[in-house]
C-alpha cells in the first residue's frame, strides 16, 4: 500500500514527538589549549622569571588560532575565562591541550610534573571543584620532530614511548585530572597506562583512549593551533582511511587492556565507523568532530554561505545518530546556546 510519509512531518509538534535522537549537553566536551611561551633573557613587563628555568614566560595570553577562528590559546592565569564562559552555558568536560615552544627529542615536557598540563591542571582543580578535565596524553606537543613518540633508528619506537606515556599520564592524574585521554595511537599504551595508574593508587581514574584514531587530513588546524613541528605524517601508527575493519580490533584490544572509554576520530566522515564500533562494543563511545571540520564549517559561515548554528546541531544529531555517546567538539558553545534556545522556542 502506498504511505504517505508526509503524515508524520506536518508540524513541529508530530516532529518533535518522533525525533529519535537528542543531543545532550552533558555529553558535550569541549577541548581548551593552555599555551606557555618562554623567552631565553628577555625581561620585558609582560613576562615573568620561571624560577625553575632561566627563561622568562609570558602571561595574560588570549590569541587566536589562525585557521580556527573564534578558538584562542590561552595561558594558564586566562583559562578561567573561558571555563566561566563554557561552564554557565552548562559544559562541564573539557580536554586540556598543552602547548609550549619548549620542545626537545625525548618530549620530555609532556611528563615533567612542572610541564603546562600539569601546572594547568593544579591551577584549574584548584579554583574549580565542578568541572571535569580530561588530559589529552601524547608527545607530540612536545617533541622537536613532531611525532606523537621518541625516535629509534628512524622510526617511532612503540616500546619506549609508551613507558613515557605511562609516566605522563601519570603525572596528569597526580596533578588533579578526572580522566586521561592517550591520542598517540601506540600499541598497548592503555595497557601500560592502567598499569601504572592502579600502581600508583589511582584505579579510579578512567581511560578514555583514542582507539580508532585515523592518519587524517582534518587535523590540519590542530597542527597550527599546538604549534607542532611534523614535517612529515603520522601514517605508521595513525590508521589507514581506506580500512574499517581495522578500526574494530583497535577498539576490542583498547577495551581488553582497560579503557573505559573508546574514542573514533575523525568523526564527520567517519559515522560508518562510530556505527560499526558501536553496534559492537558494550562501553561508551565517543566521537570527536575535529579542527578541520571546525574549520570547515566557520570558514563557509564567515563567508555566508552556510547557517553556522544549524548546521553545527546537525553534525552532532548526526555523531549521535550514528551511535556515538559522548561528543567532543570546538562548537561546545554553540551548540549548549542551540540546543536551550530550541527548547525555549
Ligand atoms: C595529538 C592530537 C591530535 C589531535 C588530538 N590529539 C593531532 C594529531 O594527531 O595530529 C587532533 C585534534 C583536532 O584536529 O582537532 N596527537
Amino acid at each position: 500500500m502506498f504511505k504517505r510519509t508526509r503524515r508524520l512531518r506536518r508540524n513541529k509538534i508530530i516532529r518533535d514527538m518522533v525525533s529519535e535522537t537528542e543531543v545532550d549537553i552533558n555529553s558535550l566536551v569541549y577541548p581548551i589549549f593552555i599555551t606557555e611561551d618562554y623567552e631565553e633573557n628577555n625581561s620585558e613587563k609582560s613576562l615573568y622569571k620561571n624560577s625553575d628555568k632561566n627563561s622568562y614566560m609570558q602571561y595574560g595570553i588570549k590569541e587566536e588560532i589562525t585557521s580556527m577562528p573564534g578558538q584562542y590559546r590561552y595561558s594558564i592565569d586566562r583559562c578561567h575565562e573561558v571555563i566561566d564562559k563554557y561552564t554557565a552555558a552548562g559544559i562541564k568536560a573539557f580536554m586540556i591541550f598543552g602547548i609550549t615552544d619548549k620542545k626537545d627529542d625525548n618530549g620530555s615536557g609532556a611528563y615533567d610534573e612542572n610541564g603546562i598540563v600539569q601546572r594547568a591542571v593544579r591551577s584549574i582543580k584548584q579554583r574549580y571543584n565542578d568541572v571535569y578535565i580530561i588530559t589529552d596524553v601524547c608527545m607530540c606537543e612536545y617533541t622537536s620532530h613532531g611525532h606523537c613518540g621518541i625516535i629509534h633508528d628512524g622510526e617511532v619506537d612503540n616500546d619506549e614511548t609508551i613507558k613515557l606515556l605511562a609516566q605522563t599520564a601519570l603525572s596528569h592524574v597526580q596533578a588533579g585530572a578526572d580522566m586521561v585521554a592517550p591520542s598517540d595511537m601506540m600499541d598497548k599504551r592503555v595497557a601500560a597506562i592502567r598499569n601504572t595508574l592502579d600502581k600508583n593508587g589511582y584505579e579510579n581514574i578512567p581511560i578514555m583512549s583514542y582507539s580508532a584514531k585515523y592518519a587524517s587530513n582534518f587535523y590540519g588546524p590542530f597542527r597550527e593551533a599546538a604549534k607542532c613541528s611534523l614535517k612529515g605524517d603520522r601514517k605508521t601508527y595513525q590508521m589507514d582511511f581506506r580500512n574499517s575493519k581495522e578500526a574494530l580490533s583497535e577498539v576490542l584490544a583498547d577495551i581488553e587492556e582497560g579503557a573505559d572509554i573508546v574514542m573514533v576520530k575523525p568523526c564527520m566522515n567517519y559515522l560508518d565507523i562510530i556505527n560499526r564500533v558501536s553496534n559492537i562494543v558494550n562501553v561508551p563511545v565517543a566521537a570527536y568532530s575535529v579542527s578541520g571540520e571546525y574549520a570547515m564549517v566557520k570558514a563557509a559561515a564567515l563567508n555566508g554561505w552556510i547557517k553556522e548554528e544549524e548546521t553545527v546541531y546537525e553534525m552532532a544529531v548526526s555523531a549521535f545518530r550514528a551511535g556515538a555517546d559522548i561528543y567532543i567538539t570546538y562548537y561546545a558553545l554553540e551548540l549548549a546556546e542551540y540546543i536551550k534556545n530550541a527548547i525555549l522556542k
